[in-house]
């Protein structure tokens, strides 16, 4: 029988949120619970719901996983001629949420894409397993195919001789989404929530000088 879904409740008693826990710079906050987070044995701690919005206005999500923090922001891979790609060509503004349910906390970030460099690219592709490589190769990401077998006797071609080098395809590749707000969220007892949130001063710079200063600030929850 279907639970009553409205009857779904849970406490959030596991911790709490102050701006001066987190410091100034949110990047190396966000590192900071990331790896608490893998210690905390998070199911796929990397995952992230990355939202993307066509030229259309109309949104889209799946997930994806982070594979890189950097100094303004984070690093996924993908098809850059898939759905997702193609909308971030018309519209480069995107935005991510990691829920990390054993540790009662969210993290929202929006930013704007730019591609990292091919040898970046290069370097991440054949890192990977072979048959992730092989992978990328034969899946024309999110266009219609006719069956599975289509992909999977494509795959058996190219794993069958274990010399053959895997190119990278062009269109494969990484995408840095630079941080322009990033919102931690630690879950509380009634519903009365922590959130801090960072956002990017975009005007800070001083004599050529770009320097990056946050607002930071408490929402109500
Ligand atoms: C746990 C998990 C991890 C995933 N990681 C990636 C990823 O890193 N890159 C990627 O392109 N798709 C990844 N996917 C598949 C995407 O969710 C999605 O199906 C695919 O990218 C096509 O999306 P699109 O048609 O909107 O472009 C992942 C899916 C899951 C469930």
């Amino acid at each position: 029988m279907t639970k009553d879904i409205s009857a779904l409740r849970k406490e959030y008693t596991k911790g709490q949120l102050d701006a001066s826990i987190l410091g100034s710079d949110p990047l190396k906050a966000f590192r900071q619970w990331f790896t608490e987070a893998l210690n905390s044995e998070v199911l796929e701690a990397n995952a992230m719901i990355l939202s993307t919005v066509s030229m259309e206005g109309k949104p889209s999500s799946r997930v994806v996983l982070l594979k890189e923090i950097t100094e303004e922001g984070i690093v996924f891979f993908t098809n850059k001629s898939s759905r997702k790609g193609q909308e971030i060509a018309q519209n480069p503004d995107v935005s991510v949420v990691f829920f990390w349910g054993e540790l009662e906390r969210q993290v929202r970030m929006e930013g704007r894409i730019r591609d990292i460099s091919e040898e970046a690219n290069d370097e991440y592709f054949y890192s990977r397993p072979r048959i992730s490589q092989a992978g990328a190769v034969v899946s024309p990401q999110s266009q219609v195919i006719s069956d599975r077998g289509v992909l999977d006797s494509a795959m058996n071609d190219w794993l069958a001789d274990e010399t053959k080098l895997i190119q990278r395809p062009a269109h494969w590749g990484g995408y840095e989404i630079v941080v322009n707000r990033i919102e931690f969220w630690q879950g509380r007892p009634g519903r009365v929530h922590d959130r801090i949130v960072f956002v990017l001063n975009e005007n800070d710079s001083s004599e050529g000088e770009s320097k990056e200063s946050w607002n930071i600030c408490r929402l109500a929850p």
